[in-house]
């Protein structure tokens, strides 16, 4: 990465929802922990957006658990919380008040257009269930990037899907600096995995819980290995040579955890009709074992009730850390609105 960014802040919010899969892992999940832990930035952020999965949630145990869970996985993962100010977003109170100064800066009709929304008008026929939190949720979103965009970029690692957030937090820090005649906001820039995001799933659409073809990340041995025995394959026979194996779902998964020796060796054999989707499915499967044992133990450790105490230590300091800065720049906008 260029020397671009070493005065830009690095930030994402994560939302608690279950366990990730591989997908989310490999599109998202890793390339934001390596953004989070790399040296380029003059500071880094990670969140869990708990108050806006309360907008969905509010079965206080289960989001409770979600919670918990996400952290852990996150620190199981590799997030380096002595680099990564790690914390629950309800924990800086000041994302809170600066959404409250952004709502009279955002028109109703952009909120109106986000995807979110639009979705369920499009399903109800009507806006009538859609509950204020997630009308807003866009507002939310600006004001967890922007308590920190101060004087300074801000940079947003996330799925393609939620550029649309993005360009929303652009909008309305506009609206503001532009009442205010000043740059009091610097606007952020979103930082899309596009790429890789598209991981397909054991059906050959996107990996994605929705459509139930997911490999989950820290499910138990046989989950992990049902999904991946039940990836879709055309019926070839195993001795007939698939010249085609680039485009094979069990070839295309393997390039994420194999390295390319492994990877090669599987290439060849599908196209030499010397392997079968069979074998390469075992040979998927150990590679992906594999790849996740370490973490694995990481996480069986974060769900020991010394574990559980390190996640919550290691989300109250990355607290304390980044509310030193939320303050401080809250006070600025407070000075600049006159209230
Ligand atoms: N909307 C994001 C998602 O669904 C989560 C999120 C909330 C977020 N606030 C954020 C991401 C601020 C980046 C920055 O994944």
């Amino acid at each position: 990465m260029a020397d671009t960014y070493k005065n830009s802040y690095v930030l994402t919010g994560v939302k608690p929802t279950g366990i990730p899969h591989i997908g989310n892992y490999v599109g998202v999940i890793r390339p934001m922990i390596e953004l989070a832990n790399s040296d380029e930035f003059a500071g880094s952020f990670m969140f869990v957006a708990n108050y806006h999965a309360l907008n969905g949630l509010k079965d206080g145990g289960v989001l409770q658990s979600h919670i918990k869970n996400i952290a852990r996985i996150y620190l199981s993962l590799g997030l380096n919380p002595q680099k990564t100010n790690f914390y629950k977003q309800s924990d800086i109170p000041e994302i809170f008040e600066l959404q409250t100064i952004l709502n009279p800066f955002t028109a109703k009709g952009l909120m109106n257009r986000a995807h979110a929304y639009k979705a369920i008008l499009d399903r109800d026929g009507n806006d009538d269930n859609v509950n204020i939190g997630l009308y807003t949720y866009p507002i939310l979103m600006a004001a967890d990037i922007l308590i920190f965009g101060i004087g300074r970029n801000v940079v947003v690692p996330l799925g393609i899907d939620q550029k649309q957030h993005i360009e929303i937090a652009r909008d309305i820090a506009g609206a503001f600096n532009a009442n205010y005649g000043r740059q009091a906001f610097v606007l952020p820039d979103g930082l899309f995995q596009k790429d890789i995001a598209e991981l397909p799933g054991t059906d050959g659409r996107k990996m994605s819980k929705s459509y139930g073809n997911v490999v989950p990340i820290f499910g138990d041995a046989a989950e992990i290995k049902s999904a991946v025995m039940g990836i879709k394959t055309d019926s070839r026979a195993p001795n007939e040579p698939k010249p085609d194996f680039a485009e094979n779902l069990i070839y295309k998964l393997y390039k994420n955890f194999a390295d390319t020796g492994r990877l090669a060796e599987m290439g060849d054999a599908l196209r030499d009709g010397e392997m079968g989707y069979g074998d390469a499915k075992k040979l998927l499967l150990q590679a992906i074992i594999e790849y996740f044992a370490p973490y694995q133990e990481r996480y069986n450790y974060y769900r020991t009730p010394d574990g559980e105490k390190d996640v919550t230590e290691l989300l109250a300091e990355g607290a304390k850390k980044a509310r030193v800065i939320a303050a401080e720049n809250l006070q600025k906008i407070k000075s600049i609105i006159q209230v």
